[in-house]
């Protein structure tokens, strides 16, 4: 009996020697220290043998037992170390490895220049003043002394809106510039003192919409940035230096600006002004049109019955005015040829700004 305790003993040892998982160990924990494992049944055994036989015999077999079990513990300890091992081995991480910059968006590049333009303005004390897109033929043409008959108002230069109503008092039009945004504001202003209503200095940004082919140099949509200045003894001398402050602080302070005469209903005197060609310095060049001068603006002095219709007496007041396009600055900055660019939400060309 007892060579057959110590039989069992060493080969369960053995077999436990060559288990390398958890599952293997359970089966073996089954088969060597289970109810029926062969060392049980000496235990059951034990009354079956001669009274002097089994003090020995029973000692032996819970040496046995507490060996296996001890085997066992140790056994088990083993495998959950190298499963800890493996574990961490497996999922290890470099905490020296610099983090993963979640993707940004970006600003799109209409707003950027939109934003550079106003941040300047609002350095030389414009305040902005935003109105609305959809706007009544009134506003965007009447008021601003554009006449019936004025070739602004053909059908090919702006989008009429159908608003559906029964009441048509008002003929709706998407605003074809920023322009009627200066009556708005001159109301608004007026207003709030109609006797001697407070000077205004702001600028007016927004959305523009003209019923016009779509091709490299002229979409159905595009913003603009009006700038309105209306107070006592404003002249066109303040417009003039106004705006060639401007380009320098847009364009650098090199900058050479040029004032042509012009024609706007809504102005005059009026003017188109020009920067010297920032890529050919002036000598010509395609950018230019050989011309060595891009046009970036139209301005001029309020005309009096603009005035008049925003509430201000243009015997006691005057103002200048000026739009300007950020998109059209932008291509010249950048040297885009193509303004769909704007509007295609191609990533290739929006991720480069
Ligand atoms: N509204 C004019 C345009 O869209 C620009 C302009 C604004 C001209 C203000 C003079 C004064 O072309």
């Amino acid at each position: 009996m007892l060579e057959k305790l110590s039989a069992l003993e060493q080969q369960a040892l053995e077999a436990l020697e060559g288990i390398t998982e958890e599952q293997a160990l359970e089966a073996w924990r089954v088969a060597h220290l289970g109810r029926n494992a062969p060392l049980m049944q000496v235990f059951s055994a034990l009354a079956t043998l001669p009274r002097e036989e089994r003090p020995l015999v029973g000692q032996r077999a819970n040496q046995v037992k507490t060996r296996l079990e001890q085997a066992f513990a140790e056994k088990q300890r083993q495998l959950k170390e190298a499963w800890l091992a493996r574990t961490l081995q497996a999922e290890r991480l470099d905490v020296t490895l610099p983090g993963r910059r979640p993707p940004l968006g970006r600003l799109h590049p209409s707003t950027q220049q939109l934003r550079r333009v106003l941040s300047i303005l609002a350095e030389m004390g414009f305040q902005v003043f935003t109105s609305r897109e959809v706007e009544t033929d009134e506003y965007n043409f009447q008021l601003l002394n554009i006449p019936p008959h004025h070739p602004a108002r053909e059908m090919q230069d702006t989008f009429y809106v159908d608003a559906g109503l029964k009441d048509d008092t008002y003929n709706w039009v998407l605003r074809t510039h920023t322009s009627p945004g200066q009556i708005h504001a001159m109301r608004y202003f007026a207003a709030l003192n109609p006797q001697d209503p407070p000077p205004i200095r702001i600028a007016l940004p927004g959305m523009c919409f003209r019923y016009e082919q779509i091709t490299a140099r002229s979409e159905i949509q595009f913003h603009q940035v009006e700038g309105l200045v209306v107070g006592h003894h404003v002249t066109f001398s303040d417009l003039k230096g106004t705006l060639v402050d401007f380009c320098r602080r847009m364009f650098g302070q090199e900058a050479r600006v040029r004032f042509r005469p012009s024609y706007f209903p809504f102005t005059e005197p009026s003017a188109e002004v020009d920067v010297e060609c920032f890529v050919c310095g002036g000598k010509g060049c395609s950018v230019c049109k050989y011309s060595g001068w891009l046009e970036i603006l139209g301005a001029g002095m309020v005309h009096p019955v603009v005035l008049q219709n925003g509430g201000y007496d243009p015997q006691r007041y005057t103002g200048f005015a000026f739009g300007m396009g950020p998109e059209r600055q932008f291509m010249l900055r950048y040297r885009v040829e193509d303004i769909r660019f704007f509007w295609s939400n191609d990533l290739r060309f929006l991720e480069q700004f």
